[in-house]
């Protein structure tokens, strides 16, 4: 019997290139997702849930659901393709903002999800220093025309998967040391971007939106712990103390050192970081890692965003034998480590904490009834909200929980067979059927949830 606060944001999130198609529609620019070949076997981004034509249906379904919160993301490509205001990209926004509060339903979005323009890729994107003040000007045209209406903005989702994980994400393949200087601009856009909100009073809160999870060292050694301590600084700690502290994380420069990555930063950077910080954080949670003393000198990549990555000299990730995996891409499934990670973030940062992302990848089977019994989703999230419920007792303050995803829609890499929604859509990977949407029995069950605010799960 776990307590929720009263008015716990109960939500559910998408992002742009990954539900609404439409992508050349009204004025819009590609992103890099648009220009990319599309993972094998797997859809590109060009119709996806179709959720740009559905958006009314589909808000009807949330409110049904009984959704307090929707969290989505902008595309920036609508708004300011070419770098110029784009009136038929803002009025889809300025519609579905509408939609959503009229149905009472609270409007959560991100600045910018893994879908930069391609005018601006192709000059260098992030790592070109230009970025930052198109990304700043962006922010603005959002925050004068939605932020009478947005309490809770998110900035950057999952930077530090950009990071880690950009070859996949988004088609990044550069060095270590220019991926640095773009994520070093990233975190200057993100104060610049803080800073033009909270000086322009808008009223909201805003914050980032990393991928957080806590690291377990494989074995009790002192040289694992440290490792844990390391990948810890690396993947978490140095994007959410940019962001909270406006510095960099000590250890993780550390790293940026060994691997000749450290990033130009001007003072001007500095001064800017330092004095503008978040208000609170939002974070997207799938696992946790475990990790080793790195004794070999191969360095790995991270697979995908929710993956293990290695750095020689510093930690190697390892399996961990007591965590069951995902059928998709063998993620550990880790509730209690949503428990942990959510208390480390809440001690280093005393901010309150939104759940932005979690939840299950899964092949759904509709039977010849029209039904889609996602039992395993459920168990998937159940178990979760449990630890966001005990989390709560521990004493960290939470906003509310919004997992992934409101609908179907295509994975960043597994295509549309990779299903996470509450609601099916009726489209295949190479057949896109009648777009129909249908309620899962998790969506039945999440309703529960949210009319029980959590009691009883
Ligand atoms: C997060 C992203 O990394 O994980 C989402 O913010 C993504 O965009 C989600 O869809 C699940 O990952 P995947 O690879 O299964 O789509």
């Amino acid at each position: 019997m776990r307590q929720f606060p009263k008015n716990f944001l109960w939500g559910a999130s998408t992002s742009a290139y990954q539900v609404e198609g439409a992508w050349n529609e009204d004025g819009k620019e590609p992103s890099v997702q648009d220009i990319r070949e599309p993972f094998p076997n797997t859809t590109d981004f060009k119709v996806a849930a179709d959720h740009y034509h559905h958006y009314k249906e589909d808000i009807k379904l949330f409110k049904e659901l009984g959704l307090k919160g929707y969290r989505f993301s902008i595309a920036w490509t609508r708004i300011m393709p070419y770098g110029k205001i784009n009136e038929q990209g803002i009025k889809f926004y300025d519609d579905l903002i509408n939609e959503l509060i009229e149905n009472d339903i609270e409007p959560v979005p991100t600045v910018f999800h893994f879908d930069l323009p391609a005018s601006l890729h192709e000059k260098g994107g992030w790592s070109n220093r230009e970025t930052i003040d198109a990304f700043v000007t962006y922010c603005k045209v959002l925050f004068d025309r939605f932020g009478d209406r947005v309490k809770y903005w998110q900035t950057i989702n999952e930077q530090n998967m950009l990071v880690f994980a950009g070859k996949v994400l988004d088609g990044n393949q550069a060095s270590w040391k220019t991926i640095f200087q773009g994520n070093h601009h990233m975190l200057v856009a993100q104060a610049k971007a803080m800073k033009v909100y909270h000086e322009g009073n808008y009223g909201g809160k805003i914050g980032p939106a990393p991928n957080i999870a806590c690291v377990y060292p494989k074995s009790e050694k002192p040289e694992d712990m440290l490792a844990a301590e390391y990948m810890s600084a690396f993947r978490n700690w140095l994007f959410l103390d940019a962001a909270v502290y406006g510095v960099y994380n000590h250890m993780a420069m550390k790293i940026l050192k060994a691997l000749d990555a450290e990033p130009e930063i001007t003072e001007e950077d500095r001064k800017i970081m330092k004095e503008n910080t978040a208000d609170f954080i939002a974070f997207n949670y799938y696992n946790s890692m475990t990790v080793s003393a790195a004794e070999d000198n191969t360095d790995a990549q991270s697979k995908d965003q929710q993956s293990g990555f290695s750095i020689a000299g510093f930690f190697k990730s390892e399996t961990n034998d007591h965590l069951k995996t995902t059928e998709f891409a063998n993620w550990p499934i880790d509730p209690i480590g949503l428990r942990v990670t959510a208390n480390q973030i809440y001690d280093r940062y005393r901010l309150p904490l939104l759940i932005t992302e979690n939840g299950l990848g899964q092949e759904d089977t509709m039977t010849e009834d029209g039904k889609i019994h996602d039992q395993y989703r459920i168990d998937y999230l159940k178990a979760h909200i449990e630890q966001v419920g005990l989390s709560i007792e521990d004493g960290v303050e939470f906003l509310g929980y919004c997992p992934w995803s409101a609908i179907d829609l295509i994975s960043t890499h597994e295509g549309f067979r990779k299903r996470y929604g509450f609601v099916y859509i009726n489209r295949d990977d190479f057949d896109l059927k009648d777009l129909s949407r249908h309620k899962k029995d998790s969506f039945l069950w999440y309703q529960q949830v949210i009319n029980n605010n959590g009691i009883g799960l």
